[in-house]
Formats: structure tokens, C-alpha cells, sequence
């Protein structure tokens, strides 16, 4: 008999979602199945915003940021009321299985979806953030990162041509690896995330003997959610032990949800789209595909694990940016 899958996009949406989608919606019409959108994410199953997809309803759109079929972060699917709804039209369409393109807080849905009324569902990790347990590369997360390390690159020639610190704040509620990564790569004189402590003397005096041995500019990345808040709190703080630098702050917010999907998030959302189909017609259920590298390698990870596991950002990564900017 055929099978009738849903796709939706759930969350924060983040580049390649589209991708991810064309991959899902193509591999299943390749085996088969009958395809369905459901528009913002857990909302669309709600409110019975469902429809039919087939092959060209996903062309196109590979190398186009955002999500098509649109996205939200569902409160009344947090409801078991929300979610009877939800379930009384996934079956009015007649829906097997669904696939849950999105964070953490979309995987809690899916899970309890899943526990209450018996569907198959399947997870794609799709934030920005990369920070779910079991998936080296979230889709979207390497744009974002290029993005910061855009905007950062820019900032640092400002910061040079007037002799400034630059405090960068970049997103990640609860992550740094945006923040941590490009550290590295652009040269930041210091990284302040929400996994680790900050040091404000150790780093106000590694900024003096920059500035003694003649560096021009000094950039502090921090991630939204450092535990002594954002940007502007490890501003005032940085202020009141460099009282006599000129300091500024650069927000750089939401720039890095959008845009064009890197090649890698394009790869890496084709790959775990197909993958996902392949998994579903196996049976599986109750699981996120994760991606462990460019030698195509996946993981089938329980939705679970993905948020009870903590992935740990590598201390490495932060040790490597104060040594390289001495
Ligand atoms: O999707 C993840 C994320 O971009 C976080 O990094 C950020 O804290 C949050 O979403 C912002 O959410 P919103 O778009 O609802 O303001």
C-alpha cells in the first residue's frame, strides 16, 4: 500500500530547510509514497494546513533560504489538546508517518506525538545552533557560521582603522558553537559562550599586552546566551576594567538565520532528507538521522537522546583562538 508522509519544518527555520525538504519530498516519490506539505510546522497539522507535493512543487528551491512550506514554534502542540487536533488531521489525510525537520524543542513534540498516538515520525536536525547530541552538523549552522565570519571580517576593519575592541554577539541560546567556531576563524582575541565560565581579568589583561605589543584592534565574540548575558552585559563589563578603550558593541542577530545554504548545508540536508525516507520505510520510528561527516556517514540517534545527551563543544576550540591571537 502506499505510503502517505508528511514534511514539516519546526522552530527557528534555518538554511538548507528547503533542501531537506526537496530531498524528503523526492526520495519519497521515488519509492512510492505519496507526499504532503503541513505549513508551520506543528500549526499546520492544528489548523488541517495540509497539502499534496509532488515532484516540481520542490524544484528550485535547493539553493533558497528560509523554508517554503514555513515554520513556527507551536505552543498549543505543547498542549495534549493541540496535539488530539493535530492527530484527528494527520488522519483525516490518511498520514503514515511524518518527518520533523527542527531543533530540540521540535524533537520534545514529535516525541510526545509520537508516544501518545502511536505515529511513525522521524527527526532532521535543522537549527542553526548545532547544538543536538548525535549529529556533527545541524542543517543551517554552517551558513550561519559563514555569515558571523562574514560580518566579523568586516567589523575587524573597522576595529583596526579607529584602534577598537569590537564585542561581537552572535546567536545561540544555549550554544556556542556558532560563537566558538568562528572564533577560530576569524582571528577573535577571545570567545564567551554559555558551556564555560568567562574570565574577565585573565582576558582584559591579555588585552593590554596586545595592545602593548602594538595590535591595532581586539575582537570578543559572545554568544547570546553567555551565562553573564549578551553582548551588551560583557560590554559593561569589559568597560569598567578598560575604562580608557574604545569600545563598541556589533549585535549581529538574525542575519544568520538567512540567506543562501552553504554547499555543506545543501550536502548535508540532501543526505539526511534521503536518508529519512530509507529509515521510515524500514520501520523506524522515534528517531533523529544525524550526519557524522562529509564520508557519508549518518547515526539513527532516539529523539530523546538528542536533548538528554549533552553535546559538548571541545575545549580545544577555545584554547586554540586565545593561543593563535596572543
Ligand atoms: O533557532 C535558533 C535560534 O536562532 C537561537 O540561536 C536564537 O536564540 C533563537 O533561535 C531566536 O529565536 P527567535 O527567532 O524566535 O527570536
Amino acid at each position: 500500500m502506499t505510503k502517505k508522509i508528511g514534511v514539516l519544518t519546526s522552530g527557528g527555520d534555518s538554511s538548507g530547510m528547503n533542501a531537506a525538504v526537496r530531498a524528503v519530498v523526492r526520495t519519497g516519490i521515488y519509492h512510492d509514497c505519496k507526499m504532503y506539505a503541513i505549513q508551520k510546522g506543528f500549526e499546520g497539522l492544528i489548523h488541517n494546513n495540509i497539502y499534496e507535493l509532488d515532484v516540481g512543487s520542490v524544484g528550485g528551491i535547493i539553493g533558497h533560504g528560509g523554508t517554503f512550506i514555513q515554520t513556527a514554534r507551536s505552543a498549543a502542540f505543547m498542549t495534549k489538546e493541540g496535539r488530539q487536533l493535530a492527530y484527528d488531521n494527520f488522519k483525516k489525510h490518511g498520514l503514515d508517518a511524518l518527518v520533523v525537520i527542527g531543533g530540540d524543542g521540535s524533537f520534545h513534540g514529535l516525541h510526545e506525538f509520537i508516544k501518545e498516538f502511536g505515529i511513525q515520525g522521524i527527526g532532521l536536525p535543522g537549527t542553526i545552533d548545532n547544538d543536538l547530541f548525535g549529529t556533527e552538523f545541524t542543517i543551517g549552522f554552517d551558513t550561519a557560521l559563514n555569515t558571523a565570519v562574514d560580518c566579523i571580517d568586516k567589523l575587524r576593519d573597522t576595529a583596526t582603522s579607529h584602534s577598537r575592541l569590537f564585542i561581537v554577539e552572535v546567536m545561540g541560546r544555549h550554544s556556542g558553537y556558532i560563537a566558538a567556531y568562528s572564533g577560530i576563524a576569524t582571528g577573535a582575541e577571545n570567545v564567551f559562550i554559555p558551556e564555560t565560565p568567562d574570565d574577565f581579568v585573565k582576558l582584559c589583561s591579555n588585552l593590554r599586552k596586545g595592545q602593548a605589543r602594538g595590535k591595532k584592534s581586539a575582537i570578543i565574540i559572545v554568544a547570546e546566551g553567555d551565562e553573564n548575558g549578551g553582548g551588551m552585559e560583557v560590554e559593561k563589563k569589559i568597560k569598567e576594567i578598560l575604562p580608557d578603550w574604545d569600545i563598541r558593541l556589533s549585535i549581529i542577530g538574525h542575519i544568520q538565520r538567512g540567506g543562501r545554504p552553504s554547499a555543506i548545508d545543501r550536502i548535508v540536508a540532501s543526505r539526511l532528507g534521503y536518508e529519512s525516507i530509507l529509515a521510515l520505510l524500514k520501520g523506524q520510528t522515534g528517531i533523529m538521522v544525524g550526519y557524522q561527516g562529509l564520508d557519508c556517514d549518518v547515526s539513527f540517534v532516539p529523539l530523546q537522546e538528542t536533548w538528554e545527551k549533552r553535546k559538548q563543544i571541545h575545549k580545544e576550540w577555545l584554547d586554540i583562538t586565545q593561543v593563535l591571537s596572543i
